[in-house]
């Protein structure tokens, strides 16, 4: 173990170090980070859900500087062409296009994947980053739980229509834009969606962003030979709108301490851009370093091979993934 790894271990143990802007700082200078304007994208095809907002756009600002044609995906066509002549204003590149999707509504994830295949011949990376914890549950229209739908199952449909395309353009790259929120909840299928009455927005988010964790190793497990490969990650917590809407209180209380959006996202567009993560398919990441995916023996236990298994299956069937 050489210093930095001896000091990112004492930065990772207390959570307020690791995730707030402080492990971040530290991190960058022990570990001796390329700088991210040092990595070329140039004739990349680059996915991104969730790019009109926080992450997702200043991810997507950052691709479009480093030369990738960027696809912006959200739900309403109007905000993300917004957001497309604001990103080609800021970064001088004009290869930003947009499709408009819910990605917990399979009809447009069907038709958001015919629309890719399409227009592009290539995908180098697909990014599922969009995702909100809401306080109300709400369905998809296949009935679905609205987190669940649109964080665990679109997604999943989504990168089955475009693995392909991933694949021919290879090495291709799928990123998952999970949260460290998921530490505290354990894998469950049966209990994934939670039914009214019970719902806890906070509850329900971490469950799904642990499926999403899961889900991430199993795609690299069960597609090791395609060329594409699979990471997750999670941002820490940074200043964005989705934090301003969903968790008022926590952003007070953080205040300075909180990331700024091209902070959390600095991990994503690593993870889209270095050749490292290429050689750990199936890992999950924060601040560009692989990080376990349990912290309490209460998870762990329940992450069984029995129930992966048993997830896989039930988002194969609620999603009507056709699997070559
Ligand atoms: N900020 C943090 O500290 C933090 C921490 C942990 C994890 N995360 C994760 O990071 C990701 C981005 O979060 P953020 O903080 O940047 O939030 P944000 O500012 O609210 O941005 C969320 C983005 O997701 C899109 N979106 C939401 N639901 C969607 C749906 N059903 N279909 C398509 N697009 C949808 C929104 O687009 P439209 O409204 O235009 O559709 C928006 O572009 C999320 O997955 C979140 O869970 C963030």
């Amino acid at each position: 173990m050489n210093v930095a790894d001896i000091a990112d271990k004492v930065i990772e143990a207390p959570i307020v170090t690791s995730f707030t802007k402080l492990g971040y700082l530290a991190r960058r200078k022990l570990d001796g980070w390329t700088p991210i304007d040092r990595y070329d994208l140039t004739g990349k095809v680059i996915l991104v859900t969730g790019a009109t907002s926080g992450l997702g756009k200043c991810a997507a600002a950052q691709f479009g500087r480093l030369g990738a044609s960027v696809i912006v995906v959200g739900r309403s066509a109007d905000r993300n062409q917004d957001v497309v002549d604001e990103l080609v204003e800021l970064t001088g590149n004009d290869g930003f296009g947009q499709v408009a999707c819910d990605t917990g509504d399979l009809d447009q994830v069907r038709a958001l994947a015919a629309q890719v295949l399409a227009d592009h011949a290539r995908l180098d990376v697909l990014v599922h980053n969009a995702g909100a914890l809401s306080a109300e549950r709400h369905e998809a229209p296949d009935g679905t739980e609205q987190t669940v739908a649109s964080q665990v199952v679109g997604p999943f449909l989504l990168t089955s229509l475009l693995l392909d395309r991933l694949a021919e353009s290879a090495p291709g790259r799928v990123i998952t834009m999970s949260s460290g929120g998921m530490y505290a909840a354990g894998l469950t299928v049966s209990k994934l969606e939670m039914p009214p009455g019970e719902y806890d927005g906070t509850d329900q988010y971490a469950r799904a962003k642990r499926a999403q964790v899961t889900l991430n190793e199993m795609w690299a497990e069960r597609y090791p030979d395609r060329g594409v490969s699979f990471q997750a990650m999670h941002p820490g917590w940074a200043d964005t709108p989705g934090v301003e809407a969903a968790l008022p209180g926590f952003r007070k209380v953080m205040g300075p301490l909180l990331r700024d959006a091209e902070q959390g996202a600095d991990t994503l567009v690593w993870l889209a851009a270095d050749d490292e993560p290429l050689t750990r398919n199936g890992s999950f990441w924060l601040d560009r370093r692989i990080r376990s995916i349990h912290k309490l023996p209460t998870t762990s236990r329940s992450d069984t091979p029995e129930r992966r298994a048993q997830l896989w299956d039930w988002v194969v069937e609620r999603s009507g993934a056709e699997l070559g």
